[in-house]
């Protein structure tokens, strides 16, 4: 059995920081091995007691070893139309969204963008995502075979949406549902691929979708769940007129039985109290995504206050919406949605959730998210001194928490030096680059 030792400095978490000085809730080694066999981490410690024996040893000095990036809400499907000029949410969707996913249906066309997304996310350094599909099969099946061709862990379904959208994007209740069941039994489990149950939103969705969607996830409790949730301020009110019995919009989700610990709602900003205690009680996961938020002029994350009522939060890019594919400049965007509303989020709180936070968030800390015994070897070699301005900062650099920072706020897919997926080179081996 062929062993390999990655060695640099390493950093990995063991629970979320309780502030900027709390030292007890990582890892930090100067100089670290990671010992890596059949794509699982089996030792980590400092290179001069590791047992080197046969062992190949890959050496990142003076680069920074860390669990990949955990992207937790994008859509594959808009990977080539990020950037289009618009104004707020439903224009955007109506506009481009909802145009670009008609492509989908061509035979061909999700392949070839799929190659192209798995692409993007290894040269920014993510290593696991949850993403949308379109509402055609076929584009579930690309992303799927793609990841499993790459060896990624990868959370995916296909949208459900039977209203309000181009007829071309349109299932039908039964429709819907008869895919997505046949789709879990295609990918849910196979290689490292996991299904999620994904009615996109409630505009999208008829109440016989909704029944529709809350009999799979009833009859499939181990697939994850993944909608949006009050992102925009028309969004919400469209919404209340197509549920009117709804005490609110997370009461509709919640009325079809949708809320729970593997259920992620993407956006979650404008929550009234009662929609915050019941995404607490049900263990559901708030999908911070800053970029998109901004570019869309969504709203501002209220963190803080999700965290006082116990709200589980996540990490995401959000593309198309989302303006970038790195998790550096989503953390980095987030810190700043969060210095508007006076809310402190510190870089080892940031590193944190783009992490073992996220992976704790899909209840999956036990395979992804930190750099440990038993866990992958999907992980990223960050690079803080990639560009010119990046070395100029990191001369007066002294720390490892101010040299995260200097990596979230001035680095980008240039930070990312080399990524591994299960315990092989991803980065370095992509084609063309
Ligand atoms: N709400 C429903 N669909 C979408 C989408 O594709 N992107 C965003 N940002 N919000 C949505
Ligand atoms: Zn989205």
């Amino acid at each position: 059995m062929s062993r390999t030792i990655l060695r640099g400095r390493v950093l990995s978490f063991h629970r979320a920081p309780d502030g900027i000085d709390d030292k007890d809730s990582y890892l930090y080694l100067e100089d670290g091995a990671i010992s890596v066999e059949n794509g699982t981490i089996v030792a980590v410690g400092a290179f001069a007691g590791a047992e080197t024996g046969d062992a190949a040893i890959i050496d990142h000095r003076p680069h920074l070893i860390m669990a990949g990036f955990i992207d937790m809400h994008l859509h594959y499907v808009q990977s080539h139309m990020m950037a289009s000029y618009a104004g707020s949410l439903l224009d955007w969707l109506n506009t481009y969204t909802f145009i670009e996913e008609q492509k989908f249906a061509q035979q061909g066309h999700a392949d070839a963008v799929a190659v192209d997304f798995y692409d993007a996310l290894i040269r920014h350094g993510t290593t696991t995502a949850v993403a949308y599909c379109s509402s055609h099969p076929r584009s579930v099946d690309a992303f799927f075979a793609e990841a499993q061709r790459r060896n990624m862990l990868m959370i995916g379904g296909k949208v459900m949406m039977d209203r309000n959208a181009p007829e071309e994007l349109l299932d039908t209740a039964q429709s819907g549902y008869d895919d997505t069941k046949a789709l879990i039994a295609r990918w849910h489990g196979r290689g490292r691929g996991l299904y999620a149950i994904s009615p996109r939103f409630a505009i999208t969705s008829t109440p016989e979708q909704m029944e529709m969607a809350r009999a799979l996830v009833a009859e499939h409790g181990d697939c994850y769940v993944q909608t949006h949730l009050s992102e925009n301020d028309a969004e919400i009110s469209y919404s209340m007129e197509l549920y009117p019995e709804a005490p609110d919009y997370a009461g509709i989700y919640e009325q079809y039985g949708l809320l729970g610990s593997r259920t992620l709602l993407g956006h979650s900003i404008h929550l009234n109290h009662r929609e915050t205690a019941v995404i607490a009680e049900t263990g559901s996961v708030a999908v911070f995504c800053p970029t998109s938020n901004l570019f869309l002029g969504s709203g501002l994350f209220d963190r803080e206050r999700l965290l006082k009522h116990g709200v589980r939060i996540g990490l995401a890019t959000d593309i198309g919406a989302g303006t970038s594919f790195s998790m550096l400049k989503t953390m980095d965007e987030a810190f700043k949605v969060l210095q508007l509303r006076k809310q402190s989020f510190n870089p080892l709180a940031s590193f944190h959730l783009a992490t073992r936070g996220n992976a704790e968030a899909l209840g999956l800390a036990e395979t992804i998210g930190s750099v440990a015994p038993g866990r992958a070897a999907d992980l990223v070699v960050l690079d803080a001194r990639a560009t010119p301005t990046m070395r100029m900062r990191m001369g007066s650099v002294e720390t490892i928490v101010e040299e995260l920072f200097v990596l979230q706020t001035l680095g980008d897919d240039r930070a990312i030096a080399e990524v591994y997926v299960a315990g092989a080179r991803a980065k370095s081996t992509l084609g063309g680059l």
